[in-house]
């Protein structure tokens, strides 16, 4: 979603901007704008991507911000795009959330002579700050930001001085902190060429910045923020030679696993308070919420614990059991749904973790405590590294807890990582690249990797695809199936075998073409399937996890072959940040 970044030093900041954005391209946008003090406020706004305007952009300055938009309030246009200025055209803001109140803040602008130029809930920031300055930037922020209802995180600049203001709340912003130079920006990504320094400002923070430091203000005190280290190497977020980051992302799933699943261990005493949980809801979305899904079925099967998974976005319609350990599950950490569910859980007096990707993302500051997956930036907005390391943390849990009963199948998951994703679905991707509708079909753990493939499938081809419970097919999608409707099944020796053979012929039967993803040397599975694809003879619980991994490039090689942008899929965001 909307992505911002500001700089403020001794290079020219258009141009560190328009690298920053570069970088927060992977969330998602449709259009995007730079503003620089130069030394009156000029503007830049284009739509579609970066790369396409780069050479046009020729803005001067040392001071600028940049944003890209993710369209919520107004459709994508160069008119929609931030940043925004008031009525003088002295001040520029950019802002990542949503102003809830936009509309009777906009009428009452209105009455009192401001005139508007976009859709947009944005461009009530610039004219309300416009009301109040005086020459002192910070103050006139200050006095404005109690009228905002709804998240946001902001940057402001003015003509009148090198600064730029910041304010956080309910949006990520991370200030970077180089050598007579400051960066601002939605994540660390865009700050990584220039500092590892980095202060996350807290929700209710007022950052100004000018040539001379930084303050940061929290209500009418100035206070001090811890300053942190980047993690992340600068070479982690490029491509590295493949064709797009979610092939590289791919193969980095084995490091990434074995990394993941090594590090649970560091927290005993929450692997303890886990293990003594009643009950456990996790709350997640998307991918995360798939990964959730698999855990589940771990904690249940393997520990005996009850565990459910509540789509974050739902959570708040369901009552939260009495001392519940609720886990929220997120990459990015800034999921505007799980972090919503997570405070509510915390409110009714859940004990409450985290699983993320990004430290100090936002939910790491909802959560008592947070357990980190090891898988690096993800910058595909398809999730594929970070679902297998959210898998890697899950399964060491479910083994710690229960006293090593996954040890055989995590070492066989690490072992035939890197073989299947060498795995040739070539004749897969011919079977399913022209359909209308694909069904994904698994039992037990491969019920979530038939949700997981499917969701693939449909972010990055563009086809749609449904995962089932096998057992669900005849309570409705068996109308769906013809010559025309092509099945991906997980079929896995195990206890789910022999009901999802039956239920293999009973979709050809209804003359459905089948992908079957099954054990090597099962030539039961193999006669029947139109394109076999063939895994290592492990358990089932390794091969569902495998079965996962060969369904991402089947969805990569599908997109790869319809050319869609595989990284960029359209309509979606990496970070979902509004409800
Ligand atoms: C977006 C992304 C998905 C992701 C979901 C949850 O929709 O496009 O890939 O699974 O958000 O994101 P999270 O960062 O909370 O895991």
């Amino acid at each position: 979603m909307c992505g911002i970044v500001g700089y403020l030093g001794y290079r020219q900041a258009a141009e560190v901007c328009m690298e920053g954005l570069l970088r927060l391209e992977y969330r998602g946008y449709d259009s995007f704008g730079i503003a620089t003090v130069s030394p009156e406020i000029t503007l830049f706004k284009e739509t579609g991507k970066i790369s396409a305007a780069k050479d046009s952009i020729h803005l001067n300055g040392t001071c600028g911000i940049g944003h890209t938009r993710w369209a919520t309030h107004g459709v994508p246009s160069k008119t929609n795009a931030h940043p925004f200025t008031d009525c003088t055209g002295k001040l520029a803001v950019v802002h990542n959330g949503i102003i809830e109140n936009y509309a009777q803040l906009k009428r009452e602008l209105e009455e009192r002579g401001h005139t508007f130029v976009s859709e947009t809930d944005t461009e009530v920031i610039p004219h309300l700050i416009e009301e109040q300055y005086a020459g002192n930037l910070c103050e006139a922020v200050a006095k404005i930001l109690p009228l905002l209802e709804g998240a946001y995180a902001i940057l402001v600049i003015t003509e009148d001085t090198q600064e730029i203001v910041a304010a956080r709340k309910g949006s990520p912003l991370v200030l970077g902190i180089g050598d007579n130079e400051y960066i601002f920006a939605s994540d660390g990504l865009p700050i990584l060429d220039y500092t590892r320094r980095v202060i996350y400002l807290e929700d209710g923070d007022l950052a100004d910045v000018t040539p001379a430091g930084y303050t940061i203000y929290h209500g009418a005190e100035v206070v001090e923020r811890k300053t942190a280290v980047l993690e992340w190497d600068a070479a982690d977020i490029r491509k590295g030679g493949f064709a797009h980051y979610m092939l590289k992302e791919m193969y980095e799933q084995p490091e990434v696993f074995s990394n993941t699943a090594s590090s649970i261990a560091e927290n005993p005493s929450l692997l303890c308070r886990l293990r003594d949980a009643r009950s456990i809801t996790i709350v997640a979305c998307g991918t995360s919420a798939n990964a959730a899904t698999v855990f589940a079925y771990l904690m249940e099967t393997v520990c005996g614990i009850p565990t459910r998974v509540v789509l974050a976005s739902e959570f708040k319609y369901y009552p939260t059991p009495k001392n519940d350990v609720v886990i929220a599950v997120s990459q990015s950490g800034e999921t505007a749904d799980t972090i919503a569910a997570l405070k509510i859980a915390k409110e009714k007096g859940a004990k409450t973790f985290c699983l993320t990707n990004v430290l100090g993302s936002s939910l790491t500051r909802t959560a008592e405590t947070t357990f980190y997956t090891r898988a690096g930036p993800e910058v595909s907005v398809a999730a594929t590294k970070s679902f297998t390391a959210q898998v890697a943390a899950f399964m060491e849990m479910v083994n710690i807890i229960s006293g090593g009963k996954l040890t055989e199948d995590i070492a066989e998951i690490q072992r035939y990582l890197p073989e299947v994703l060498e795995y040739d679905v070539d004749a897969a991707v011919e079977l399913v690249k022209d359909a209308a509708t694909l069904l994904y079909v698994g039992r037990g753990l491969s019920y979530p990797i038939a949700l997981e493939g499917a969701l693939k499938m449909k972010e990055i081809s563009y086809i749609h695809a449904e995962g089932y419970a096998a057992g669900e097919l005849k309570h409705g999608p068996f109308a769906l199936l013809s010559e025309s409707t092509p099945v991906v099944a997980v079929c896995l020796s195990g206890i789910t075998y022999p009901v999802m053979m039956s239920n293999l012929k009973e979709m050809k039967a209804r003359c459905a073409p089948e992908i079957v993803l099954g054990n090597a040397g099962d030539l039961d599975a193999e006669e029947i399937a139109d394109v076999f694809i063939p895994l290592p003879k492990v358990s089932e619980i390794a091969g569902s996890i495998l079965a996962s991994v060969v369904l991402q490039m089947l969805a990569y090689k599908t997109a790869v072959s319809l050319g869609t942008d595989v990284d960029m899929p359209r309509n979606l965001a990496k970070s979902v940040t509004v409800e």
